[in-house]
């Protein structure tokens, strides 16, 4: 077996080996009761560690491997997840090229929160919702070339795929509109680590995207918080590459966690080594499972294969009732609604973790369907003000049934799934609030 070097987990357990006298943050000199050798691999920017936005030692040689790995042009390492990617790629565009993007409106919160601080003035475009829906669904190529053409000023085209119920896009057809329209295409693929692994290959950055942001704690064996930008080998990610780092550093702390990123280090080993075994072995049971809770009426969403979106409407549960008998028998799911609920698997899931699901799935017994709860959101709530304008406003908290005709002042969601319904600068109307409230938001903040 091919062995893949880990600088920064290795430097970190040297140094820990090494019973230096710690004379430098953090506090806990390596000591926290309870958490094991788990404290003295956590250090800082000491002599040998690199330091994460200046990247030129250990940190660097990790990314660079995560890079060769991944198939970028550069892969940057993100200690503050997706979020910290989504404002780093952002400000990358919004200081070279310009503020105004084209973007699906279910994206996550902190693509909302990016428009808010950056200024950007986002164009909508809107997936075909999942029925039942708020948050899932594909975006098409034709919305996003009917979008371009409307907006030839556009500086870039937003995408979230796979989205939290797993839709996934067409990538490569609308990178190829992107790439007619020389404009760069940005993934939010928080949710997709795993692909550059399935077969065929359908990360981002493989079939056509500039740069994408991965949250490798989601689907893959890595600390919660620990993420990837990937920048592709073209004109854009070339010009965009030198910049990622200065970027980033703008919003995250200057005390980024050293043991996420030597998970991110040890993470590469097991990419380079087990992983594609391992999402061939996942996501042909996965795939197995699907085809079998179809053939018993549980509604499952097409896309990803390293997770089960279902609804049971159909066998008589909404989606928090069947995930309530999931957690009765053990087993606790990513995210429920009254609709659907979402099962997320990973690469290291055992084939006993996966047995059991099906064992416990099928032992909730059918009852009389009920029907599809009422998800159906605003297209085009109109805009009042810009997302930054009222996200800064003087603001008020009112119940949401007193909001209608308000201009909403905050990203107000739960999450997961983190995907608002009215942004910031809206105005708020009855739709919005029917759904705000089926996510349980009773108050919110607007405009004064
Ligand atoms: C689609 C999407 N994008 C971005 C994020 C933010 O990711 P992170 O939690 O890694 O910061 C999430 C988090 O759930 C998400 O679902």
């Amino acid at each position: 077996m091919a062995s893949v070097k880990t600088p920064i987990f290795d430097f970190l357990n040297e140094y820990n080996d090494s019973g230096r006298i710690r004379l430098h943050t953090p506090g806990h000199k390596g000591r926290i009761e309870g958490f094991g050798d788990m404290a003295g691999l956590d250090l800082t920017e000491i002599d040998g560690a690199d330091s994460l936005f200046d990247a030129s030692g250990i940190i660097g040689e990790s990314e660079e491997i995560a890079s060769s790995i991944f198939g970028s042009y550069r892969t940057f390492y993100s200690a503050g997840g997706s979020t910290l990617s989504i404002y780093a790629m952002l400000s990358v565009i919004v200081r070279r090229c310009g503020r105004k993007i084209i973007a699906a409106r279910n994206s996550h919160r902190s693509f909302i929160n990016a428009i808010a601080l950056l200024d950007i003035e986002p164009i909508w475009i809107y997936p075909d919702y999942e029925e039942g829906s708020a948050i899932g669904g594909c975006i098409t190529k034709s919305a996003v070339r009917n979008a371009l053409r409307a907006n030839p000023d556009a500086k870039a085209v937003y995408i979230t795929s796979p989205d939290y119920l797993g839709a996934m896009s067409d990538i490569r057809g609308i990178s190829a509109i992107c790439d007619g329209e020389d404009i760069p295409l940005i993934v939010d693929n928080a949710h997709g680590s795993h692909l550059r692994f399935s077969k065929p290959d359908l990360h981002p950055i493989s079939i056509g995207a500039t740069m994408c942001c991965d949250s490798a704690h989601k689907t893959l064996p890595v600390l919660t918080g620990g993420g990837y930008i990937h920048v592709a080998d073209n004109k854009f990610g070339k010009e965009y590459a030198e910049q990622i780092k200065e970027n980033m550093a703008l919003f995250a702390s200057t005390s980024p966690s050293y043991l996420i990123m030597a998970s991110l280090d040890l993470c590469n080993a097991y990419l380079y080594n087990e992983v594609s075994d391992d999402v061939e072995r996942v996501t042909e049971q996965v795939i197995d499972i699907k085809n079998k809770l179809h053939r018993l009426g549980y509604i499952v969403l097409k896309g990803d294969q390293m997770r089960i979106s279902l609804s049971a409407v159909e066998r008589g549960y909404t989606g928090v009732e069947l995930a309530h008998e999931l957690r009765q028998r053990g087993i606790e799911c990513e995210y429920a609604d009254d609709n659907y609920a979402v099962l997320l698997f990973s690469p290291v899931s055992s084939d006993q973790d996966i047995a059991a699901v099906w064992e416990a799935l099928i032992a909730i017994k059918a009852r009389a369907p009920i029907p599809f709860a009422d998800f159906s959101v605003d297209i085009y709530p109109e805009r009042k003000m810009s997302a930054r304008r009222a996200l800064f406003a003087q603001r008020e908290k009112v119940a949401v049934d007193n909001a209608v005709g308000r201009v909403c002042a905050e990203v107000k969601i739960s999450c997961p799934p983190g995907v608002p319904i009215v942004v910031p600068g809206e105005i708020i109307t009855d739709k919005c609030i029917k759904v705000l409230k089926r996510y349980g938001i009773l108050e919110l903040y607007v405009v004064k």
